[in-house]
């Protein structure tokens, strides 16, 4: 581990190098405390809610647990659909509305949250860990939270990307390899340019930055977070891993496809939030693939391509099943995680 690592796990005070990734539509105060009790860091995702909803969910996680935790938040304008689009995507979903008996659709009044006024939350919540995705932050605000006492965590799908969250002052960075489930975090190309799996993607960007690099994408056993290791990240961040978890809210149907799925069931589409993310392929999916770069809502089954691996266990023994899986591939890391824990 690099010193930068050794510092952040010191900080965070975790038992082992593994991070539950923030997963908006399925992470819980329940979740992210479960987790964070096993010794990892528990992440709740608050992009889709009020400042007064992060406030009572934060409150909640630290009612759960006194051990560190992290929130997540976009970093994304508000953008108001054309006319000409909201017409287009509501026609191409009216059949579905109509067979779930839903009727017509309205426009929303929004279609995202403010996050500066989430960030205004944050900062007087203060939670040990803050991660984003989407764009990098500008410095005054990474200063803020910094100040606040939180540490700042960014998204990068590009060593480029990890330099400029570097460069606004971050504390640490997620490598997101192009197997990770739900969206593409990337912000300074297309993603089409920005689609590089995590094992070529960790070592450039460890190269690249002096903070500490943590993997996700594809990560579902101690092998592999094992391997992340060697290459080079402070920790690993699992997100699919974590899905089917008792706590986990990803509704029943999504479960049942998360575990009766394979390998390469996952494609990226834009079919249901305009931007690209990686779900398993459905009816849906297929459907809207010429239309995709319209907007859209229906059951999303966001996924990483290790679904193949899933396994349903309670979080706080997945979390020890995995330190188990990490010691007997690394058999020293305890030790090295140990004195880097209390160093
Ligand atoms: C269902 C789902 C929702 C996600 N939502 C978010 C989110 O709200 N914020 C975020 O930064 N990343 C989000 N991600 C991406 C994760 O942070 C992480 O990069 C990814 O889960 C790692 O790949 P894996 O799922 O193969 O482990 C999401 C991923 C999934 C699977």
């Amino acid at each position: 581990m690099t010193d930068a690592a050794a510092k952040l796990m010191s900080r965070l005070g975790l038992d082992c190098p593994i991070f539950q990734a923030p997963m908006l539509g399925a992470t819980t105060p329940e979740l992210a405390a479960a987790v964070s009790n096993a010794g990892a860091l528990g992440s709740w995702a608050g992009a889709g809610s009020d400042p007064e909803a992060i406030a009572g969910n934060v409150r909640r996680i630290r009612a759960l647990t006194s051990r560190p935790f992290s929130v997540n938040l976009f970093v994304m304008e508000d953008r108001q659909p054309s006319p000409a689009e909201l017409r287009l995507a509501q026609e191409l979903l009216q059949p579905y509305r109509d067979s779930l008996h839903l009727g017509e659709a309205r426009p929303l009044a929004r279609y995202c949250q403010d996050y500066r006024a989430q960030i205004e939350a944050l900062i007087e919540l203060a939670p040990p860990l803050v991660s984003f995705t989407f764009n990098v932050l500008d410095r005054a605000t990474v200063t803020r939270l910094r100040r606040a006492g939180c540490l700042v965590m960014g998204t990068a799908t590009t060593a480029a990307e990890a330099r400029a969250w570097e460069g606004a002052g971050a504390d640490l960075v997620s490598a997101q390899g192009s197997e990770a489930g739900g969206h593409r975090g990337s912000f300074l190309k297309a993603f089409e340019e920005s689609s590089v799996g995590l094992f070529a993607l960790l070592p450039q960007m460890v190269r690249a930055v002096s903070i500490p690099v943590v993997a996700a994408g594809g990560l579902m056993d101690g092998g592999g977070i094992a391997a992340s290791l060697l290459l080079g990240a402070g920790a690993a961040q699992l997100g699919t891993a974590f899905l089917c978890c008792p706590e986990s809210g990803a509704s029943p149907a999504w479960k049942r496809s998360l575990l009766a799925a394979q390998d390469g069931d996952t494609r990226i589409t834009r079919a249901f939030s305009g931007r690209p993310a990686r779900g398993i392929v459905n009816g849906f999916m297929d459907a809207m693939r010429p239309h995709e770069a319209e907007r859209a809502e229906l059951l999303s089954l966001w996924a990483g391509q290790g679904v193949g691996m899933m396994r349903s266990l309670p979080a706080g023994e997945l979390v020890s099943t995995l330190r188990s899986e990490l010691e007997q591939a690394l058999p020293d890391l305890p030790s090295r995680a140990a004195g880097s824990l209390s160093g």
